[in-house]
């Protein structure tokens, strides 16, 4: 069974390494999560597995009244197709809307079939492409859902 909890301070090595694994294009550092992790703004969320190991997580920018940014989603390969990554845009989304936020967007590498499925699936529309956001010929499809 996969429970769920708001991420801590004591995942965040966690964090560290499985986005070395599954973001090797662009993986976030220690401090980055640590700063990330201590604003207000941000809400991360994590996936366990029976033995309590992290093996989804997910994290959100809300502003208050304005467009909330999706930060981050992933899972380890052993647990994909279970429908975690839905169960944790869920929770990012639910928390976007206690916020007031009344927009999700997001970027997303436009050969990443998998994720722009996953998007596709929850109501996300495709808007403008964004060359080289994630690195040289790394490019970003910009995705929106409106938040009612
Ligand atoms: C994208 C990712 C988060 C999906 O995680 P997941 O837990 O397997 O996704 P779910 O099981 O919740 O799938 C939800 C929906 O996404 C879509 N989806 C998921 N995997 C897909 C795939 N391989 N191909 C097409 N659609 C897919 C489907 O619509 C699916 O719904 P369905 O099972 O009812 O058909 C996962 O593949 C991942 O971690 N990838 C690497 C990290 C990454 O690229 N993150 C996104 C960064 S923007």
């Amino acid at each position: 069974m996969i429970t769920y909890r708001e991420a801590n301070a004591f995942d965040l090595p966690v964090f560290v390494s499985l986005d070395k694994e599954l973001f090797p294009y662009s993986p976030w550092s220690a401090s980055q999560y640590k700063e990330e992790f201590s604003s207000p703004t941000r809400h991360f969320v994590v996936a366990l597995d029976q033995a309590e190991n992290i093996v989804g997580y997910a994290g959100v920018f809300a502003p208050g009244e304005a467009e909330a940014d999706v930060l981050t989603v992933g899972v380890v390969p052993s647990h994909r197709g279970k429908g975690i990554a839905k169960a944790l845009m869920a929770l990012i989304t639910d928390w976007a809307n206690t916020q007031g936020s009344t927009a999700m967007m997001l970027e997303v590498k436009t050969d990443n079939t998998d994720a722009i499925g996953l998007y596709e699936s929850l109501g996300y529309s495709k808007l403008n492409v964004r060359k080289d956001y994630f690195g040289a010929g790394l490019d970003a499809q910009v995705m929106r859902l409106e938040l009612s």
